[in-house]
């Protein structure tokens, strides 16, 4: 089995203007066309407002482009809403779905995730969908089950595994400065792999929460680690950088 390809992915949240957003993105975009050769994917998925500006700022770089969520209808009288079509339409290869900050603060189930793949994978976008427990689930030691019903729940049944990346992002560490013992990321990705089957072999199993410059080095070192997304550190073009610089 040849080595899965890293790859780092900035989740910009609701941070960012136009002027920050581009010079963020001009930034990362110099710093990897100076990198030679590229040996690992990096993204960035900043709010919808900037997916334009930022997807013509970056055109022609390596530096790939995704968003942060997306409406499961290729279109249709949805007030506020934008398809994971649209997103195509403007250059985005990646969407993130799933997102703890989505299920808990816009109540999205397994069953409306499972159709936004579904509708990302057809607008050939790659989907992330995120998987994680949360405090209390972890100390009552409901880890594995969780990640294991999210997972068969959010993917729709003709999910196409070559358009899926999944991230494992405990609630409880996003945001908080805290993160699991590395022994706990790589026995949770096992559990991941374990459940994607022989054809999950490909995916790539990313982590999220709480990554740092500081600490990407010992989470990327570990082989069931193929990447990292990043939240709040990726608004920071040299803290962002230093993270994916640690994929080897
Ligand atoms: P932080 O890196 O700010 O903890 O956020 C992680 C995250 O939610 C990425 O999607």
């Amino acid at each position: 089995m040849a080595k899965r390809r890293r790859l780092v992915v900035g989740n910009w949240k609701m941070y960012g203007r136009l002027t920050s957003g581009l010079v963020l993105a001009r930034e990362l975009a110099d710093k990897i066309a100076a990198k030679k050769p590229l040996n690992f994917d990096i993204a960035v998925c900043p709010p919808a407002t900037l997916t334009w500006p930022v997807s013509e700022a970056i055109m022609g770089s390596p530096l790939l482009l995704g968003a942060q969520d997306c409406h499961h209808a290729t279109h249709g009288a949805y007030t506020g809403d934008v398809s994971a079509a649209m997103f195509a339409d403007l250059g985005c290869r990646y969407v993130i779905l799933g997102h703890s900050e989505r299920r808990l603060a816009h109540q999205e189930t397994n069953e409306l995730i499972s159709k936004k793949v579904a509708a990302a994978q057809l607008a050939g976008l790659t989907t992330i969908v995120c998987v994680g427990e949360t405090e209390e689930q972890r100390t009552s030691a409901k880890t594995v089950e969780v990640i294991e019903q999210q997972l068969r729940a959010s993917l729709p049944e003709k999910n196409q595994i070559a358009q899926l990346v999944v991230a494992y992002e405990p609630v409880w560490a996003i945001g908080s400065g805290q993160q699991p013992e590395i022994k706990d990321i790589e026995s949770v990705h096992q559990t991941i792999r374990k459940a994607l089957g022989a054809a999950g072999e490909a995916v790539q199993v990313i982590y999220g929460g709480s990554v740092t410059p500081q600490n990407a080095g010992s989470i990327l070192e570990n082989q069931e680690v193929d990447g990292v997304l990043v939240g709040s550190a990726s608004i920071n073009g040299d803290g962002f950088w230093a993270i994916a610089e640690k994929c080897r």
